[in-house]
């Protein structure tokens, strides 16, 4: 966990690239996290600010917003988008990692917690890292390339048996056994270290596939998935750090992407003797939201209150 680098004083130069992604649910989000002046509230995947912009007018004044990315890019975009001010404490860490965070600030526990899983539409563009796969670059897929090994790594040590797992479980891509095959075949006289490598290979081993998504998008789906750990770092926040540090009446919320991290929180909010469930149903976007902003068309947000 580190703090990003402080800004230097005087006008606040503008970076080269301005945040393009658009909050999903925004409405809905604040509804559901029930802001009150004097709250002290973690945006623990606060990507370019969007959702926190509005969190912070909410909780002012007296409130404190601590906001959260294991990707430092997004961190500066953040601190761009929201503002330098006293009561806005950005860091570099997972929202895993919740108890050190607290630690370093002396706070025993906040009284809401919001989590955007997955990507901003601002890493796509990074060609460092190859998020985007039209717009290549190397295979990395790590929000912190700090931790973990990068997706070139994964597809050079795995096996097919692995590939496949990964490719079926977290991107439930039914061609996954044969991507595996393709790639441990092409890895043994060259390793996939590119993007656009990849997104080819996955297109040649899925003949005949027709339709709106590119065939690679589920595979990077899972690459990314699996390389940043997403889903235990989401079943820790929901049944380890969350439960500990959302004091009583407190409110978790999570908008998800994926079906097998919707599962997880619905399935953690039916502990009742800890949580009360605020959503049956997930909440979803409007048809207007998902004309205007695509990607809201698989967010599902749940929340629930810290008993
Ligand atoms: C969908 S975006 C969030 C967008 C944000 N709500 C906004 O309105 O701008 C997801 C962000 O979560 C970050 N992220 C993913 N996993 C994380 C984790 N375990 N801890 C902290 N940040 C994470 C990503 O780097 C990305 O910036």
């Amino acid at each position: 966990m580190s703090d990003i680098p402080t800004p230097s004083p005087g006008p606040s130069p503008r970076p080269a690239v301005r945040a393009v992604h658009i909050p999903v649910l925004l409405k809905e989000t604040l509804a559901a996290l029930d802001l009150k002046p004097g709250m002290t509230v973690v945006d623990g995947t606060v990507g370019a600010g969007g959702h926190s912009r509005k969190i912070i007018e909410a909780i002012r004044p007296g409130g404190r917003l601590i906001g959260l990315d294991r990707d430092p890019m997004m961190l500066r975009l953040a601190a761009d988008n929201i503002g330098e001010a006293p009561d806005v404490i950005l860091k570099q860490s997972s929202y895993a990692e919740l108890d050190q965070v607290l630690e370093e600030l002396a706070l025993p526990a906040v009284d809401r917690v919001l989590v955007d899983l997955g990507l901003s539409s601002d890493q796509l563009a990074d060609r460092e890292r190859g998020f985007g796969f039209k717009v290549g670059g190397t295979l990395d897929l790590r929000f912190d390339v700090r931790q973990g090994r990068s997706a070139s790594e994964l597809l050079r040590t795995e096996g097919v048996q692995e590939l496949t797992d990964i490719f079926r479980d977290f991107g439930e891509e039914s061609n996954a056994h044969r991507i595996a095959h393709a790639i441990v075949q092409q890895r043994a006289s060259a390793p996939i270290s590119t993007a656009e490598q990849l997104a080819r290979l996955v297109e040649q081993s899925s003949p005949g596939r027709r339709g709106d998504t590119h065939p690679a998008t589920r595979v990077f789906q899972a690459l990314r998935i699996a390389v940043n750990e997403e889903l235990e770092q989401l079943q820790r926040l929901l049944n380890d750090v969350g439960p500990r540090r959302i004091a009583p009446g407190g409110r978790l919320v999570v908008i998800s992407f994926h079906s097998l991290e919707d599962r997880y929180v619905k399935d953690a909010f039916r502990e009742t003797e800890r949580w009360e469930p605020l959503t049956k149903k997930p909440v979803t976007a409007t048809p207007t939201e998902e004309r205007l902003n695509p990607r809201s068309r698989s967010a599902k947000l749940r929340s629930a209150v810290r008993r």
